[in-house]
C-alpha cells in the first residue's frame, strides 16, 4: 500500500431532481484546482456489475420486484462498489465523491418502501465493512418541485435517448415525502457527518456553501 494518507469519502444525497450530480461535479472541479486527486462515482451503477444491477432495479419495465429484493440488489451493488472501487481508491490517497450511498437505501427502501432503518443499518454493517462517509451533503429540496423537475428532465431526455423515468420517479408524492423525512432523520441522528444544504438556492450559491463546508472540515487547521 502507498504511504499516502487515506483519501476522503464524500457522498451526496437527496431526492431525484435536487441537483446532486451538478453539485458533485462542481465540487470535484473545485477540489482538483486545489491539487486533490478525485474520482467521482455513483450508486447504483459504479462498477460493471453495478450497471447491470442498475438496469434491473431502475428500469420501469421491472415489475413485481419485492421491497426486500430491491434492498438486497442495492446492497449487492454497494458491496461490489466498495470492494472494487471505493476502498482501493481511498487507500491510494484519492478522494471519492459518490452520488448516493447507504443513506439512499435508508431513505428509499427504509423510508419510502417502509422497511425501516434497522434492516438497512444491519446490512450496511455486515456487507459494507460499516464504511462511513467522512462527509455527506444532503441536498434539501422541496418534494413537489423535485419530483416535477426529475419528471421534466426525463421526458425531455427520452426524446433523444433511451432513458426513461425510473421506478422511483414513478412513485407517488407520498413516497417521496417519506424518503425526505427519512433523510432528515439521518441528519438529526448524525449531525457531525451529514450536512444539510438548501438546494433550492441558485446553483453557484449551493456550490459556495458546499465548498465552505469542505474547506472548514478538511482544509482549515
Ligand atoms: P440516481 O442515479 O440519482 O437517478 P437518475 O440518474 O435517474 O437521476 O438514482 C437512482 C435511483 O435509485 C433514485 O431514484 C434513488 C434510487 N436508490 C434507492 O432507492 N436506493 C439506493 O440505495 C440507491 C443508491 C438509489
Amino acid at each position: 500500500m502507498s504511504s499516502k494518507s487515506r483519501g476522503k469519502f464524500i457522498t451526496f444525497e437527496g431526492l431525484d431532481g435536487a441537483g446532486k450530480s451538478t453539485q458533485l461535479k462542481k465540487l470535484a472541479a473545485w477540489l482538483r484546482k486545489k491539487g486533490i486527486d478525485v474520482i467521482t462515482t455513483r450508486e447504483p451503477g459504479g462498477t460493471a456489475l453495478g450497471s447491470r444491477l442498475r438496469a434491473v432495479v431502475l428500469n420501469s419495465r421491472t415489475s413485481g420486484l419485492s421491497a426486500r429484493a430491491e434492498l438486497a440488489l442495492m446492497f449487492a451493488d454497494r458491496a461490489q462498489h466498495i470492494d472494487e472501487k471505493i476502498l482501493p481508491a481511498l487507500a491510494r490517497g484519492q478522494w471519492v465523491l459518490c452520488d448516493r450511498f447507504s443513506d439512499s437505501s435508508e431513505a428509499y427502501q427504509g423510508g419510502g418502501r417502509e422497511l425501516g432503518s434497522q434492516a438497512v443499518l444491519e446490512l450496511h454493517r455486515i456487507l459494507c465493512h460499516n464504511l462511513k462517509p467522512d462527509l455527506t451533503i444532503l441536498m434539501f429540496s422541496d418534494v413537489a418541485a423535485s419530483v416535477a423537475r426529475a419528471h421534466r428532465r426525463n421526458t425531455a431526455k427520452s426524446k433523444h435517448s433511451k432513458k426513461d423515468e425510473n421506478r422511483f420517479e414513478k412513485e407517488k408524492e407520498a413516497f417521496h415525502h417519506r424518503v425526505m423525512d427519512a433523510f432528515l432523520a439521518i441528519v438529526k441522528r448524525e449531525p457531525q457527518r451529514v450536512v444539510k444544504v438548501d438546494a433550492r438556492q441558485a446553483i453557484p450559491k449551493v456550490h459556495q456553501e458546499i465548498a465552505k463546508t469542505v474547506e472548514e472540515r478538511f482544509f482549515s487547521h
